[in-house]
């Protein structure tokens, strides 16, 4: 494996593998340290099936089945389709997945490692990519906070909720998701996580704590926690931490949502764009893996 950092806040190629064919004991060693320190690896022009694509994506952790999973390729519910495809008039895959800032799964226990996009189909217009997904170093995020920012929040823990980024998208002019069902919500009840979050491969804290799910900093006064929250978001949001990775067909993407965020640019249109996705469960003994 050849691994190329960007030269960015985030992100590196990786080359020289072949994710169609089971990965050794090193090959997981080495990925899972370079998400740890690059935040999101792009492993370039792979053909890898369904089954193979899945397969690569056990190697770090269990799979989700999303809770609100209403598309998904034939027997691998674990497989999400993401896609603005019609077929018969009906989507093919969940049409505004992510378009929004967050980090996949942390209104979740456990919470998700990594998400991993494959390209199927890339939209382009006047031959240039479109469809960007963007990224945020919440490891260079925390390490920038003021100390008595740190100091407020350490061993404080913030509450996330799914419902939150599901209303939200709900909200947006057209949006055609149904309310989240009582059953749905019973299977994902608000969590709290650390907001100061230790991050299971580089030992390091990381700003855990997005606009998409936090509902509220737990145990403080509810305008002491918006006013704190509004400074974290707004501080997140800084250019310096930004990385946009533009797609080619073929590219797998894997992204460290416990260092990361990410927002997915909705600039395409009818132009069709479709991506497999895996959400990977941060339920493995990562320190042991990479020692
Ligand atoms: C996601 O947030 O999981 C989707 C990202 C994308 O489609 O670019």
């Amino acid at each position: 494996m050849q691994i190329s950092p960007t030269g960015q806040t985030l992100g590196a190629r990786v080359e020289g593998i072949d994710l169609q064919h089971p990965l050794s004991k090193t090959d997981i060693r080495t990925i899972l340290r370079a998400l740890g320190e690059h935040g999101v690896l792009c492993f370039p022009r792979q053909t890898l099936d369904v089954d193979a694509f899945a397969d690569f994506g056990k190697c770090f952790g269990g799979l989700e089945i999303n809770v609100a999973n209403m598309f998904h390729e034939p027997n691998h519910p674990e497989v999400m389709i993401l896609s603005n495809i019609q077929k018969d008039g009906k989507p093919i895959g969940l049409g505004d997945a992510g378009q929004g800032w967050h980090t996949d799964m942390s209104y979740s226990e456990p919470i998700a490692l990594t998400t991993i996009l494959h390209a199927q189909l890339v939209p382009q217009r006047n031959g240039q990519p479109v469809g960007n997904t963007e990224f945020r170093n919440m490891h260079a995020a925390y390490e920038d906070l003021p100390p008595d920012i740190k100091a407020k929040i350490e061993g404080r823990t913030a509450t996330h909720d799914f419902n939150k980024f599901w209303e939200m998208m709900r909200a947006r002019p057209g949006n055609t998701r149904p309310p989240l069902t009582e059953a749905q919500r019973k299977r994902k009840p608000p969590v709290s996580h650390p907001i100061a979050y230790t991050h299971p491969i580089t030992g390091k804290k990381v700003l855990y704590c997005t606009i998409g799910y936090v509902t509220h900093i737990d145990g403080m006064d509810p305008n002491e926690s918006a006013e704190l929250l509004d400074f974290l978001y707004k501080h997140q949001d800084g250019e310096k931490y930004l990385y946009a990775h533009r797609w080619t067909q073929g590219d797998v993407l894997m992204w460290d949502n416990i260092g990361t965020t990410h927002n997915a640019i909705p600039d395409y249109g009818d132009i069709p764009r479709y991506m497999r996705r895996v959400q990977v469960l941060a339920d493995l003994d990562y320190p042991a893996m990479v020692a």
